[in-house]
């Protein structure tokens, strides 16, 4: 370098080193037909979906840094449009929206980034990630060809672009983002939305284009995807998916499990399923693969979508919904990963042969400069086959993939979990125990309703209160800024009115999650939403009386439609018709009365639900039980130690709950899952769906509820509940997340591994080297008399340990059988 350009780049050194030490970093991403490549080289990205909304930036880099020691070597996320700008032109980045932090944790583990900035994102997530302010806008449209909504998209990709940007964060500036997407699924609806639909989707490429972000865009799901996107697959399984050209085989969201809903079951997808599925997709030339989810996490707050989507987003992803392995999943996969990227040069640039053996048996050798990796996979949902293959017979179990990274020798079968099980359990904290409950102390205070007997007719304006003469959607009016929503309205009836009696029926046609009804001021009857049918008739009888009669309907929504062709024209609220209806069936005609609206509860707007609220004095003792619309308000201890605390709302009914201010979310203890469909033991082999393996049948479809450590205090918390349908504070409990025990199996010549994540191994419950059943805790007819001393001295204290089955380590077995095999289960 000449003198002058030397001296020219230590002054640019000196004055912005930030941006010289990056471009130096800068990565190069392209694609050709097989893989993406990074400066030049294909490469295999195994990556994971963690929603940075759905976790506390305190525990980022815990999680992520679990995902890359689980073998991942990428994370993806959404960008949640309405939780970024839930108020047109007003921003919120702040604490577990900080997107550009969450960035900076996988950059500083060294991981590359997805980002699906959408900004229609689906993802269990309230209206899809539409901010609710965007359906006011006038002539709007979603998700077609439509200038408002184009223009309002437009706004915001630029926005986060221009963010993620600045701050260097894509891979073209020396950033972690290798991949960005416009849109999602998209192809699922577009039928829907004719030539318009057509027309949007390439817009959103040209857009997406002009926007050089250096880093190539995808669209999931999209078949149609013009030439510039790389259409992606989602699913539970991608391997038969072939993209609309030649581009690489890639695969956006592979299902780990699946979300819930309020009275909904467990969802279980097995650890061998799983593998499966992933094995097949890289048999099958496949170079990129994300779990949705690796994390799911919570959706704290109002921002579980459906409706009716749970607060707990577990997913049944390889990380719980605390941040803790979901063991054996977790190891399972985490063996598989390290095993393709392995093998990463010979997948990527290998040639491939597959061999057909009929019955769904089939073989794939990739072959590069000499180098073999072999694959054996068998989608026969029954039977294991026996194949002879390059003169070796193999027996490759039912359902499963086998890996011969030398082609000869099996080393991985997606069947055979050689992983630990954990048990996780929830559990009081250990300086609470004998005691049954936390012993909290419960103060309570009533909702004040206070316009329920008002005659809207007559009287003047109310504060607060908006007027229509007509039935508004619930969502419009609120601005979806909070689940509540009174209509209240008045009718003056005369003796001779044809409907005049004492007894009148009230019915509603409810497009409504909840309706809770009151006739004159009393509470006349409340129903819900119970099999998926977003909208029922309530009829209920009520009392007349001479003169103005008032009618207060508080509609309540829970989480907002996020999929489907034209989900946002999905009513909320109270359309109508509503009715009076005399017994001789006379009707009288509310819909078009003059309505007032008032938003939210009234204890919301006192900010009972904060710690510092002017009205904190007027709590009282002596709980009520089983009373709707009430406050409940306690303190509770932090409970030591490092475990994920959460709160066992059983007893309750449904309601939003708050710890120290932190909204942590909807709870409903008191919605069952209906008792049938669940299952035992889940049987991997075969197609899975949601359906497939649930538990929890005929219990409280959630009944924990995670407060992050970060919202808590060093001793003592507040807790605040709002009560809607009525139910018992007492049970309340605070509770740790605890890895209880841990077991795990190992044949002889192999090494067991165990770990009680984080915490120390205190007991040895069983340990067997000898010839029990594999896959049991029993002791076979013969064993190593050290078996418990030898697993003893190995573990113990420790976190976690790695013992040898074998006679070296364990002395004889004098056992004749030879499958010997070592079992172990210890106490964390
Ligand atoms: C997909 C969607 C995701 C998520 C998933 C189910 O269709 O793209 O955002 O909703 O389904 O969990």
């Amino acid at each position: 370098m000449p003198p002058s350009f030397k001296f020219l780049a230590l002054a640019v050194i000196l004055l912005c080193p930030v941006t010289f030490n990056l471009s130096a970093d800068a990565a190069d991403v392209s694609y050709d037909g097989r893989a993406l490549k990074i400066d030049g080289q294909r490469r295999i990205i195994i990556s994971g979906s963690i929603h940075y909304p759905r976790s506390t930036p305190e525990m980022w880099p815990s999680l992520i840094k679990k995902a890359k020691e689980g073998g991942l070597n990428a994370i993806e996320t959404y960008v949640f449009w309405n939780a970024h700008e839930p108020l047109y032109r007003q921003y919120d980045f702040s604490g577990n929206l900080d997107l550009l932090r969450f960035l900076k944790v996988i950059q500083d583990e060294g991981l590359y980034a997805i980002l699906r900035i959408g900004p229609y994102v689906c993802a269990e997530w309230n209206y899809g990630g539409f901010p609710v302010w965007l359906k006011s806008i006038p002539n709007m449209t979603f998700r077609t060809e439509n200038d408002a909504f184009m223009y309002q998209m437009k706004n915001f990709t630029t926005l986060i672009v221009d963010k993620v940007k600045g701050a260097n964060l894509f891979a073209s500036e020396g950033g972690p983002i290798i991949l960005a997407q416009i849109e999602n699924e998209y192809g699922n609806v577009i039928g829907s939305y004719g030539n318009e639909g057509k027309s949007y989707i390439n817009w959103c490429a040209n857009f997406a284009e002009t926007l050089n972000i250096g880093v190539p865009w995808i669209m999931c799901q999209e078949s149609d995807a013009p030439p510039s996107m790389i259409n992606t697959c989602n699913g539970w399984y991608c391997d038969q998916f072939s993209p609309n050209r030649n581009i690489p085989k890639m695969w956006t969201e592979n299902w780990s499990g699946w979300y819930k809903n309020w009275g909904g079951k467990d969802p279980h997808r097995t650890a061998e399923d799983l593998a499966f599925a992933v094995g097949r997709f890289f048999q099958y030339g496949g170079t990129l693969q994300n779990y949705y989810m690796y994390h799911g996490g919570t959706n704290f707050g109002r921002t579980a979508g459906g409706p009716y989507i749970t607060t707990s987003y577990d997913y049944d992803a390889p990380l719980n919904e605390y941040g803790i392995q979901n063991q054996p999943k977790w190891g399972h996969l985490k063996k598989l990963h390290d095993l393709i990227m392995s093998m990463e040069k010979i997948l990527t640039y290998g040639k491939a042969t597959n061999k057909d053996y009929g019955r769904m048996m089939s073989s794939t050798v990739f072959e590069y400069n000499g180098t073999r990796v072999c694959f054996l996979g068998n989608a026969n949902n029954r039977d294991a086959i026996t194949i002879d293959f390059e003169g070796k017979s193999y027996t490759t179990p039912a359902w499963s993939v086998s890996i011969l990274p030398d082609c000869v020798n099996v080393v991985y079968n997606t069947a055979k979990v050689n992983t630990q099980k954990s048990v996780v359990v929830k559990k009081l904290p250990v300086e609470a125990a004998p005691k049954r409950h936390y012993d909290l102390e419960w103060r309570w205070r009533a909702e004040h309703f206070e316009h329920l007997k008002t005659s809207v007719e007559k009287s003047g304006p109310m504060k607060g209160v908006t007027y229509a003469n007509q039935l508004l959607d619930q969502k419009l009016v609120t601005n979806d800024t909070s689940d509540y929503l009174w209509y209240m309205t008045s009718v003056d009836i005369n003796e001779d009115d044809p409907i005049w009696g004492e007894e009148v029926s009230v019915r509603v046609q409810c497009d409504c999650h909840i309706l809770h009804a009151f006739f004159n001021g009393k509470h006349i009857g409340s129903k819900w939403v119970t099999n998926g049918q977003y909208n029922f008739v309530f009829e209920r009888s009520a009392k007349l009386k001479r003169g103005m009669n008032s009618l207060s309907l508080l509609s309540v929504t829970v989480g907002l439609q996020n999929y489907g062709a034209h989900f946002d024209k999905m009513n909320n609220g109270i359309l109508g018709p509503v009715k009076l209806v005399a017994p001789n069936s006379l009707e009288k005609d509310l819909t078009s009365n003059k309505w007032a609206y008032k938003v939210g509860l009234n204890g919301l707007e006192r900010r009972l639900q904060e710690v510092d609220t002017k009205y904190k004095r007027n709590w009282q003792p002596n709980v009520p039980f089983d009373r709707m619309f009430v406050w409940y308000k306690t303190t509770f201890k932090t409970p030591k130690g490092e475990d994920p605390v959460v709160l066992d709302l059983w007893g309750l009914g449904k309601g939003t709950a708050w710890v120290n201010g932190h909204d942590i979310g909807r709870y409903w203890p008191s919605f069952l899952a209906d008792d049938n469909g669940c299952v035992s033991s889940c049987d991997y082999r075969g197609a899975y769906t949601g359906s497939k393996c649930l538990t929890n049948c005929g219990k409280s479809s959630q009944r924990w509820y995670h407060v992050p450590r970060s919202f808590l205090n060093d001793e003592d918390n507040t807790l605040v509940l709002f009560e809607e349908l009525g139910g018992n504070p007492t049970f309340i409990s605070v509770q740790t997340v605890t890895v209880q025990s841990a077991s795990a199996h190992a044949y002889e010549g192999n090494t067991l591994e165990l770990s009680c994540h984080g915490r120390l191994i205190s007991h040895v419950n069983f340990a067997s080297f000898g010839n029990g059943t594999y896959g049991s805790l029993e002791k076979g007819s013969c064993n190593s008399r050290n078996s418990l001393s030898v697993v003893k001295q190995a573990c113990i204290g420790k976190e976690s340990c790695a013992i040898d089955a074998s006679e070296q380590t364990f002395g004889r077995s004098r056992c004749d059988s030879p499958m010997k095999s070592l079992a172990v289960e210890v106490q964390c």
